[in-house]
């Protein structure tokens, strides 16, 4: 009951909310608190208000920080059923090599890997949110919404103009591509954000540098689903087309 008490006593600090507490509880161990705990100390956030989305792996939170800044708090969940799917991304990407096997490296790893992403997306343009700091497998980040309110993902809501949608995402692979050498690899309209008709490209944790073994086809993948996306949603192309478009760009792009 004592351990039981101070963990209460610490969640308590970071969870205002007692439903929030508890869904946090149910699904987190003691050593996600203690990362908590540690950025919370470092300043990034002052306490977690609520969960935008609570995935198979993840779960994402609303947070403020003592300035009343919102956060977006990514926290990967270690008992994730999916971690071994995980391993496919992080073989073969140069930047990981040599992390251990066992599920709570391969998460640590994957959180790290998804903040280095991010940092990329920025660095090359690409409007993701800005990756602030990460801790094991707690990752802090921009918010993305409009006034508290976390922007829905394009498939909720989709574009008013499916052709800045194509502008758009030809501009963000291009870059990707052609500036960082990044290979989104779960490119869909669940892993956009629609913040007042502005994309916003999230969920990063699995994007590989192009010297991945499995680039090609991941890459490929990437440009079916946006393919698929655009001649629903009216605007007609080809994957031949897209590609062709995105190569086009490259002497725009290579350093
Ligand atoms: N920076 C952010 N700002 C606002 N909302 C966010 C942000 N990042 C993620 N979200 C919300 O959380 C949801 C899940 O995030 P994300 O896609 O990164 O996780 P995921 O890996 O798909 O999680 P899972 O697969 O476990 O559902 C998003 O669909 C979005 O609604
Ligand atoms: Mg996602």
């Amino acid at each position: 009951m004592k351990s039981d008490s101070k963990e209460n006593f610490d969640l308590r600090k970071f969870f205002p909310d007692e439903e929030q507490r508890r869904i946090f509880a149910k699904v987190f161990d003691r050593s996600t608190i203690s990362a908590v705990h540690s950025l919370a100390s470092k300043g990034y956030f002052d306490v977690l208000e609520f969960v935008i989305s609570t995935g198979k792996e993840a779960h994402v939170f609303r947070a403020v920080d003592s300035a009343g800044h919102f956060r977006a708090v990514k926290i990967y969940k270690i008992e994730t059923t999916d971690f071994k799917h995980m391993s496919k991304y992080l073989e073969g990407d140069v930047r990981f090599q040599g992390v251990k096997k066992n599920r709570r490296d391969l998460i640590y790893a994957w959180a790290r890997k998804e903040f280095k992403n991010l940092l990329l997306l920025n660095k090359a343009g690409v409007r993701a949110p800005l990756p602030i700091a990460f801790k094991d497998n707690v990752l802090v980040m921009e918010f993305i919404g409009e006034k508290g309110q976390a922007s829905p993902i394009l498939k909720e809501k989709p574009a008013k103009d499916v052709k800045k949608v194509h502008t758009a995402l030809v501009d963000f692979v291009a870059r990707m591509l052609f500036k960082v050498e990044l290979i989104h690899a779960d490119l869909s309209e669940y892993n956009l954000l629609n913040k007042g008709e502005e994309l916003v490209l999230i969920d990063c944790g699995q994007a590989v540098l192009n010297s991945h073994p499995m680039a090609k086809s991941f890459f490929e993948r990437d440009i079916a689903n946006i393919s698929k996306y655009l001649n629903r949603h009216g605007f007609k192309t080809t994957e031949e087309a897209l590609t062709e478009e995105i190569r086009s760009k490259k002497s725009l792009f290579k350093k």
